[in-house]
């Protein structure tokens, strides 16, 4: 396929359960991340901490919001439109986006109008697109916007159009079949587990030597410090044969059992004891739930992304149990996993974190993009509905 490119730039965004992605088509990398958490009420940033996961189904309300901020996706989904809108609006300024004023008056002049390609979770709705066009074409006057699926656009990162797309988030993780650049949707599993539970876990494991620990300082350590279960690359500072000493953000010095930094990541390989997480099983699903005929192709390159794929080992880890799983179940597949020490794709394989972004920018780039991707106003005022549920990436 030829494929020509466009001179146009358009501002691509993805808002996760943790953190804002945003920057202009044509980058590498996003220019702008910062936490997808803001003091409630307004549109200030806050500090960057998880939500709670819902331990207990009652509490979820109170536990993605707090006190002092709150988290506007949880799990994948927009929980609450005002404070989505007040998030955006810092997203706005950051980038400097223009808007229309609440006295009717409007920046246009000042700030140019950007067109806006949303990066969309697997759990996205129609009416959440409708939502986002309200928002996009009348108070921040796009020129045009476009909706694009994150698993989809992060396989497309990686070079490819044919595979499984592993995409391991902060709220939620899924397995998306790709054959071609279509999902295979009958086959896609989401799951409620993420990196926000890993931290969970971790927060538990030190509250339970009488460690006290925020979520903030749990997210921050668990970044630093954990592993998959016999996979570490990762070189613990001062570590003996078993325990680990080093400082909390707070500044307090502490010295743990090692083997903790790879138990707070086990759920996110194996069921844990509630049946919450459990990629090895979820990814083996993904795959037997399709068609014999394009097994092979998604196992010869199931791609990770999202910033918990990050955890050291998480590639090995995952080919190893997989090879396993496939033996046992006599599935007559190769898999191959991108990245692992085997196999590893330069730039792809550090970056993979903004994956779902970066396939963003790649895609707003083309011609193709502007000729018959993206949704136009005029379109949008002729006939939404028709336009917003048919036109995406
Ligand atoms: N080196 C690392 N080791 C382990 N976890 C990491 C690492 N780096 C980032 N993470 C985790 O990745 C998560 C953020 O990933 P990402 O930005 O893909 O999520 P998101 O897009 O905000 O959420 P979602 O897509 O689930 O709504 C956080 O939980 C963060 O702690
Ligand atoms: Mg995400």
């Amino acid at each position: 396929v030829y494929l020509s490119m466009s001179d146009e730039s358009i501002l691509v965004v993805d808002i996760g359960s943790s953190s804002v992605k945003a920057g202009h088509s044509g980058e590498d990398i996003p220019s702008y991340v910062f936490p997808a958490t803001i003091a409630k009420g307004t549109n200030q940033s806050s500090e960057s901490v998880e939500a709670f996961p819902s331990e207990l189904a009652q509490l979820v309300t109170s536990q993605y919001v707090n006190n002092h901020s709150s988290h506007p996706i949880y799990r994948g989904i927009v929980q609450d439109w005002d404070e989505m809108e007040n998030l955006w609006k810092h997203v706005a300024d950051t980038v400097g986006l223009s808007q229309k004023n609440t006295d009717g008056t409007d920046n246009w002049n000042t700030a140019e109008s950007t067109s806006v390609f949303m990066v969309e979770s697997n759990k996205a709705s129609v009416q959440d697109r409708s939502k986002w066009a309200e928002i996009l074409f009348e108070t921040y006057h796009a020129p045009s916007i476009c909706f694009g699926n994150s698993s989809v656009l992060s396989l497309f990162a990686s070079g490819r159009t044919s595979g499984l797309a592993v995409e391991c988030g902060a709220g939620s993780t899924s397995t998306v079949p790709i054959f071609e650049g279509l999902p295979l949707h009958h086959a896609v599993i989401c799951m409620d587990h993420g990196g926000q539970d890993i931290s969970y876990n971790l927060k538990k494991l030190f509250n339970d030597r009488n460690i006290a620990i925020d979520m903030f300082s749990a997210k921050t350590v668990k970044e630093r410090l954990s592993f998959a279960q016999g996979f570490t690359s990762k070189d613990l500072p001062h570590t003996t044969d078993t325990t680990t000493s080093f400082s909390l953000p707070d500044g307090q010095d502490v010295t743990v059992d090692s083997r903790i930094f790879s138990a707070c990541a086990e759920s996110l390989f194996v069921k844990d004891e509630n049946g919450n997480g459990g990629l090895v099983n979820q990814v083996y699903e993904s795959i037997a739930l399709c068609d014999e005929s394009v097994r092979r192709d998604l196992a010869g390159a199931i791609i990770l992304s999202g910033g918990t794929s990050m955890l050291a080992g998480t590639g090995d880890r995952l080919h190893r149990d997989l090879i396993r799983k496939i033996q046992t179940e006599q599935m007559n597949v190769s898999c191959l996993v991108v990245p692992t020490t085997q196999y590893r794709e330069k730039g792809y394989s550090t970056q993979r974190k903004f994956a779902p972004w970066i396939g963003g920018s790649l895609m707003g780039s083309f011609d193709t993009y502007h000729k018959s991707l993206k949704i136009t106003r005029q379109e949008w005022e002729e006939n939404p509905d028709m336009v917003l549920a048919t036109k995406s990436v």
